[in-house]
């Protein structure tokens, strides 16, 4: 098909999406308004209290009150918002998060953004042009981006191509994994793969297998791990690192998310050495002509970091756990990543209808959870997603399985763990 005929990603996404979307807004199945909150019970705007299963927050922390009080005393000191890029001008707290990070992070270097999103359009040219000292490209780029990374690095495909050939693979695959890097062997091409540590809708990947795999091709690995971070590891450094034995290998590069487990707001990269923080805060598009992070989210990150570097983190990481053990017992490891190092579990529909319906009938016990359809997952099918916390009671996680129960028993009926991975 040639260019004028080819149809653009974002029109053929519009042509698969269906309307169901739209009804789940309608009905109030996912899109609500809350006006109030306490631990896990949220009052939408209809003046209705439900158990939520739908936070990324799994440990709770954007209620502590340390990360309220620094956020609170930031605003009185420095106001809402120092409106600059970073270069210009930056609030005092942006420093001290980048060392408690690095600190957090094995005295690895760290960049903050404003999103994890900003990162990965902010690094990944200047990986893929080889501008990073630690990180040297002395062949063409060959983007390897695995079928479950998460759609923010997805879309930056017309990005990637500026700077090599892009293919998807499947990392959780040997084959696909070797066959791409025999390719690019062939080609003189130096692989870089893309994945998500913990996928938002998936499991996990064997983040230190690849790295090995990728450093004997000559390669690298670039990790979001933004589902990963502060629920397990030394100082809650999250999945990616941990798997690592909380050191980072000569050819890896970790982006991860302050806005999810952490309880603030923002993303950042860990680099191997402050010469490609030099070239990351002159150069990354993201922080040269964009803003950073708004004060009071920024001091609440350093409250959140500070938490993280003392032994308060292992006790919610420990809650969490006891949580989702109790989900899996309870619910006989019966949904998608039981038993697995991801906080969310997934019930997979082979058609819409009866997830929203399913997603109905929770609703209507009380629970709300996150339902899914395609673009996050492929055409036709649904998936309900379950996000746990350590905040969550053990009458409430009882209650979601004693629900499940009675909504199999009235026939409905979602595919085993292994039954289908959802492509995102
Ligand atoms: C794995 C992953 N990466 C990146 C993002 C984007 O994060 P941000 O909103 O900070 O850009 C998300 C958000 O849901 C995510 O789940």
């Amino acid at each position: 098909m040639n260019q004028k005929n080819k149809q653009d990603w974002m029109t053929i996404r519009k042509l698969r999406t269906t309307d169901i979307l739209g009804q789940a807004i309608k009905e109030e199945l996912t899109g609500f308004t809350v006006i109030d909150r306490t631990d896990k019970k949220i009052t939408t705007d209809k003046g209705k209290i439900f158990t939520e299963f739908v936070s990324c927050s799994y440990l709770g922390l954007e209620n502590h009150p340390s990360l309220i009080e620094a956020a609170q005393q930031a605003m009185a000191e420095t106001g809402i918002h120092l409106s600059s890029s970073r270069g210009a001008m930056r609030p005092q707290y942006l420093q001290q998060l980048e060392e408690l990070l690095s600190e957090i992070y094995g005295g690895n270097s760290v960049v903050v953004f404003t999103s994890t999103s900003n990162v990965h359009l902010g690094v990944l040219p200047l990986l893929g042009s080889g501008s990073l000292p630690s990180y040297a490209i002395t062949r063409p780029v060959h983007w390897l981006i695995d079928k479950t990374a998460h759609a923010s690095m997805q879309v930056l495909r017309g990005v990637l191509e500026q700077f090599g050939l892009v293919s998807r693979v499947d990392s959780s695959d040997e084959e696909s994994i070797q066959q791409a890097l025999q390719t690019c062997k062939k080609n003189n091409s130096t692989p870089i793969l893309l994945i998500d540590g913990i996928g938002s809708m998936t499991g996990v990947l064997p983040v230190a297998k690849l790295s090995k795999e990728l450093s004997a091709a000559g390669g690298y690995v670039y990790v979001d791990d933004a589902h990963g971070i502060s629920i397990v590891g030394n100082y809650g450094a999250g999945y990616c690192f941990s798997s690592l034995d909380h050191k980072l290998p000569e050819n890896l590069i970790i982006a991860s998310s302050l806005s999810k487990a952490f309880g603030g707001s923002g993303g950042f990269v860990v680099v191997k050495d402050i010469k490609d923080v030099e070239v990351i805060t002159t150069l990354a598009n993201t922080l040269v002509f964009g803003h950073s992070i708004m004060v009071p989210m920024l001091a609440a990150n350093v409250a959140s970091a500070k938490i993280h570097l003392t032994t308060e983190i292992q006790t919610r990481q420990k809650n969490l756990w006891k949580n989702i053990n109790l989900f899996d017992t309870l619910s006989n490891n019966s949904l998608m990543n039981a038993g697995g190092l991801s906080p969310i579990r997934g019930a997979m529909f082979e058609n819409e209808a009866d997830g929203f319906e399913v997603a109905r009938m929770l609703r209507d016990k009380g629970i709300l959870l996150f339902p899914v359809f395609y673009p996050f997952i492929s055409e036709g099918k649904a998936l309900l997603r379950f996000a746990f916390s350590c905040e969550h009671k053990e009458n409430e996680i009882i209650d979601l399985v004693n629900s499940l129960i009675e909504i199999k028993n009235e026939g409905f009926s979602w595919l085993t763990p292994k039954g289908i991975i959802p492509q995102v």
